[in-house]
């Protein structure tokens, strides 16, 4: 970590990082990735390494939401997910509400406004309930937005997109001629989030399983190899630093 960043750290204090010479990117968006072979190096059962995924969760979101980042946006459970044995779907859909249950506290005190992305129709009551209370307890808050995708898969997300501007079309409130970008964007479960400009990978895979596949179309990745239940506050600085290297072109050319 540079001096300069942990100087920000230390005094934290209205001090805005982009004044200490770093970028923030506006949205950082997460693949929690790794936590069964945090476990299984432990000899621990998945679960553990689940478990200990949603410490680091909370650490991510204190950080984030302390350097200013304006939107968090964390992979937590895809559509291909379901093909994880019964026990360890019904574990890992047992998360939000725990994590809910406690820490909304927390993240309605520090003004977060929680979102969910992916159809919530078909998971347990017990998540639904909790996402549903978290979405409406924050509804007005105008901090960091957080949102966690579950259920989701970016392929169905465009398709129901898809399916949403043809019933439209069919019905005349959308001329073929209209239907641009930002249309299929407006469908999107991300409508009114702004694209990632950072992606990390924790876990070492380098690939989006599904993830955000519309709306990473300029973001920058980062892959490093620390599992998700060991991520912290130092990973998203690093994470930081790294986006401060990069050069985005969006396809220019710099004169
Ligand atoms: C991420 O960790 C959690 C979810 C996918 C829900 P994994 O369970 O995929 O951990 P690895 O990739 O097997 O280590
Ligand atoms: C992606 O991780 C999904 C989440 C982290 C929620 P996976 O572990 O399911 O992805 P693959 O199977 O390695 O592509
Ligand atoms: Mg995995």
């Amino acid at each position: 970590m540079t001096h300069r960043l942990r100087k920000f750290l230390g005094t934290r204090s209205g001090q805005s990082l982009s004044r200490t010479g770093h970028t923030i990117p506006r949205h950082v968006a997460i693949i929690m990735d790794g936590n069964g072979r945090w476990a299984r190096r432990r000899g621990l059962p998945r679960s553990a390494g689940h478990y200990a995924g949603m410490q680091a969760l909370r650490r991510t979101i204190r950080a984030a939401a302390d350097l200013g980042i304006g939107f968090l946006t964390l992979y937590a459970f895809s559509t291909e997910n379901w093909h994880r044995p019964k026990e360890e779907v019904d574990f890992l859909l047992r998360l939000p509400s725990e994590f809910l249950k406690t820490d909304l506290p927390e993240l309605k005190m520090r003004n977060v406004r929680i979102c969910f992305l992916g159809s919530l129709d078909e998971l347990p009551a017990h998540t639904r309930e909790a996402a549903g209370a978290a979405l409406a307890e924050t509804a007005g808050n105008t901090g960091m937005v957080l949102s966690f995708a579950v259920n989701y898969g970016s392929r169905s997300e465009i398709v129901r997109a898809v399916r949403e501007v043809v019933r439209e079309s069919l019905a005349g409130r959308l001329v073929l001629e209209a239907i641009s970008e930002k249309t299929i964007s407006t469908y999107l479960f991300t409508a009114g989030i702004p694209d990632p400009d950072l992606l990390i990978r924790p876990g070492g895979e380098q690939r989006l399983s599904n993830f955000l596949l519309w709306q990473s179309a300029y973001a920058e990745f980062w892959f490093p190899r620390v599992c998700w239940p060991d991520f912290g506050r130092e990973h998203l600085l690093e994470a930081i630093e790294v986006y401060n290297k990069r050069d985005r072109r969006y396809g220019g050319i710099k004169l």
